[in-house]
């Protein structure tokens, strides 16, 4: 009886907050509808147009444009971006205020990894498996932008992207749809915050939509083919999921996909996006992707462009001006019906309401709240500790690292040593000129003054020049230990940054050659935003940690690990190829007809003759300065049949069998053995992050259930097939180290 009445109470409580939540949008509609009931056609045309600012552009920037002041006070403007900081923003506001129906502005602002303090960039971020950490990383770039004047983040970027030439590779999570997911709700979560409406919120937009990390050649803008079932197989969900998790917003995508420029696409926008998922919020336009559309040979002008793009779901035009000066003249030329543009706008609105902007236009525009809520030193924390998760240990073969703190002399070489701004990488912020970042070398001299540390440049990033050379063999000869910092320049990576060749650049890999030439140990840092290629150091050097670009406290973070104040944990969620010819590789494969097993595996083989099958470093790969047994022979596992809504249990013992304290994130991944169509060798569907002390032990448990069994069948249509499949745990894609299999019975 009285689990029933907890049912029926439980049941009453949802059914009102559901009725609260509808009850809410019916007033924020009223509301809506009020407003457009005043407007002309021109204004409403006006909230569909936005407006880069006059200071910093993210994009080819319009020439000759007019007042924008003037247009946004004749109405012609909805939002705005890249206008930063309270005084600037209230500008425009105040312009705004003088329109005659006084719309309040939208301002947008790429905070990708961060507003004034810098976290890591985002592929960087995902190498901690943490989603928790990741919003609350993004809950602190939230916090700093809205304190600034921004309401509205041109994040997360959730393309899921395999290919490392493309230099947007850093900006997401990633070649895995699973985890890609999980962290594209975790930075909507942490953008939105309490929800729309807070101070502290800014509304997040989904991007690019959809498909653009799959550019044929990693060369950015390129035009993407792929099968349907590709798309919704593994580029899709991360937008699904930031969908389902509340996103206010997405952006298209420069990309033309099987034909047709994302920007024209009524089956991503109209069908998939706003029919299928029930999407509310708005849809901007890259850059000027509307515009581009002529170049892609799509329209003829920006008439027929903005005709193609408004009808397919395309709200508001950021920097083409094709809506602000071709709608008019297509709805009186009835080429656009009043209903696209009612519904573009009202959507639009809507948030301005949500946002709370209507009420109070300047609610984001408080002087003294940007000054108090810039650069906390609780944010540079949290900002040190996402840091910490985001480097890899990649190889620690002679247990080089953690380093002593009895070691003498230690050399610093290579041209990232002092490295300051750098760590920022690309899509970073200069809100503040005096910011003051620690290099490596600051902050290993801070935190360990009765160190020694000799430095030599040793060569430039990118250049052919070994004029160093001689100096920083004989600084390293000098010390006892080698510690090289090495890797790309931060602009080697971004938008339009695709490179053909993504070996170690310049001659850096011969400074590192000569360098161990002397016998001294030596460890190995590499910086980038990308997987690079650097076979040489990855077969001779003992110890090497891929630090990314770690942002503000990227200084102190590498100094941390090295000393092993903080043991690595990260795992890869990239492939790292062996060369460039092995693009596009990663682990959630098909097996072919004729698959290699093992690196030599080549006659008559899906293989290279003339390179090993496997990648340089795999997906899930990360070691730690700890290790981990999972003890398989008492592996408890309660069923090997799955049925309806069962739920399958296998649990086994990780222990920590090494001398530091440290993080496993222990892997889940699922191979269908018999489908139709086919499926991966394995994919991951859990992972559970355990903390363990020097020999503790601890049992971990996963539960498998028919939802992690489902796939897109060829008509697309989420469906479980029975039939025979495998269960693997292990350290990371390529290393399992325990196996089960179990059925599906139905
Ligand atoms: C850029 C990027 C997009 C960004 C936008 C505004 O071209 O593609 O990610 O949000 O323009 O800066």
């Amino acid at each position: 009886m009285k689990k029933l009445y907890h049912l029926c109470a439980a049941l009453a409580f949802s059914c009102l907050i559901i009725n609260v939540a509808s009850a809410q949008e019916d007033v924020i509609d009223k509301k809506v509808d009020s407003v457009m009931a005043k407007m002309t056609l021109a204004e409403k045309i006006g909230q569909m147009n936005q407006y880069n600012g006059d200071w910093e552009a993210t994009g080819p920037v319009t020439k000759d444009v007019g007042n924008k002041l003037d247009e946004i006070r004749q109405g012609r403007v909805g939002a705005v971006l890249n206008i930063m900081g309270t005084n600037h923003v209230k500008t425009f506001q105040d312009a705004a205020m003088q329109s005659r129906l006084k719309i309040p502005l939208l301002f947008g602002q790429d905070v990708i990894h961060g507003y004034r303090i810098t976290f890591p960039i985002p592929l960087a971020e995902a190498c901690s498996w943490d989603v928790d950490m990741i919003e609350k990383s993004e809950r602190v770039a939230a916090t700093e932008a809205s304190a600034s004047g921004i309401n509205w983040t041109f994040s997360p970027m959730v393309d899921i992207a395999r290919d490392p030439r493309w230099g947007r590779v850093m900006e997401g999570a990633g070649e895995d749809p699973y985890l890609g997911s999980l962290i594209a709700a975790a930075r909507v979560r942490g953008f939105q915050g309490r929800g729309l409406g807070n101070t502290d919120a800014v509304m997040a937009c989904a991007k690019h939509f959809a498909a653009y990390g799959a550019a044929i050649g990693g060369r950015d803008y390129n035009s993407v083919d792929m099968s349907l079932h590709t798309l919704w197989q593994y580029y899709l969900p991360p937008f699904k999921a930031a969908a389902d998790a509340g996103v206010a917003t997405f952006m298209n995508s420069f990309n033309d996909l099987n034909g047709t420029p994302a920007t024209a696409s009524i089956y991503l926008q109209r069908e998939v996006l706003k029919r299928d998922w029930n999407f509310k919020g708005f849809v901007v336009s890259d850059w000027g992707s509307i515009g581009e559309m002529i170049n892609h040979g799509y329209a003829k002008d920006n008439y027929e462009a903005a005709q193609q793009a408004v009808s397919a779901g395309n709200d508001m035009d950021m920097e083409s001006r094709s809506y602000i000066n071709n709608l008019e003249k297509l709805v009186k030329d009835q080429k656009v019906s009043f209903s696209l543009i009612d519904d573009a706008v009202a959507r639009i609105l809507r948030k301005k309401f949500e946002m709370g902007l209507f009420d109070d236009p300047y609610r984001f525009i408080n002087p003294q709240r940007e000054k108090s809520s810039l650069n906390l030193p609780a944010s540079q924390d949290v900002a040190r500790d996402m840091a910490h998760k985001s480097i890899v240990l990649l190889k620690n073969d002679k247990q080089l690292l953690p380093l002593s703190d009895n070691l003498k002399t230690v050399a610093l070489i290579g041209p990232l040593v002092k490295a300051k701004k750098e760590l920022k990488g690309f899509w970073s912020l200069d809100i503040d000129p005096n910011e003051n970042i620690p290099s490596v070398m600051d902050a290993l001299q801070k935190q360990h003054p009765q160190t020694q540390f000799l430095f030599s440049y040793g060569c430039n990033i990118d250049d052919q020049s070994k004029a160093g050379f001689a100096d920083a063999v004989a600084t390293a000869k000098k010390a006892g230990v080698v510690v090289m910092v090495m890797g790309e320049a931060p602009d080697m990576t971004g938008e339009a940054k695709s490179k053909s060749n993504i070996h170690l650049p310049g001659v850096q890999e011969e400074l590192i050659k000569e360098i161990v030439a002397t016998g001294k140990p030596v460890v190995v840092i590499m910086m980038a935003g990308r997987p690079m290629v650097f076979n040489w150091t990855a077969d001779n050097v003992p110890s090497i940690l891929y630090a990314w670009w770690l942002g503000s406290q990227g200084g102190n973070a590498i100094a941390d690990v090295l000393y092993g104040a903080y043991n690595p944990s990260g795992k890869l969620p990239i492939t790292f190829p062996r060369t460039e010819g092995q693009i596009p590789i990663y682990y959630n494969h098909l097996n072919t007809g004729r698959p290699a097993s093992g690196d030599k595996d080549v006659f008559y083989k899906s293989a290279y003759i003339d390179l090993p099958n496997s990648p340089q470093y795999a997906f899930g790969h990360g070691l730690s300065y700890t290790t981990f047994q999972y003890i398989d022979d008492d592996t408890y596992y309660t069923k090997t049949t799955l049925k309806d809504n069962d739920v399958l249990n296998i649990s086994f013992t990780l222990k920590n069998t090494g001398n530091y304290a440290g993080e496993e994130t222990v892997q889940l991944y699922i191979r269908d053995m018999v489908s139709q169509p086919l499926r991966p060798v394995k994919e991951l569907k859990d992972f559970k992050k355990v903390f363990l002390q020097p020999g503790e032990s601890r049992r971990v448990t996963f539960s498998v259930n028919r939802d992690m069994l489902m796939f897109y069948d060829d008509n697309l249509k989420l469906i479980t097939q029975p039939g025979d499949f495998q269960v693997m745990i292990g350290s990371a894609s390529d290393d399992i180290r325990i196996k089960r299999a179990f059925e599906l019975t139905n």
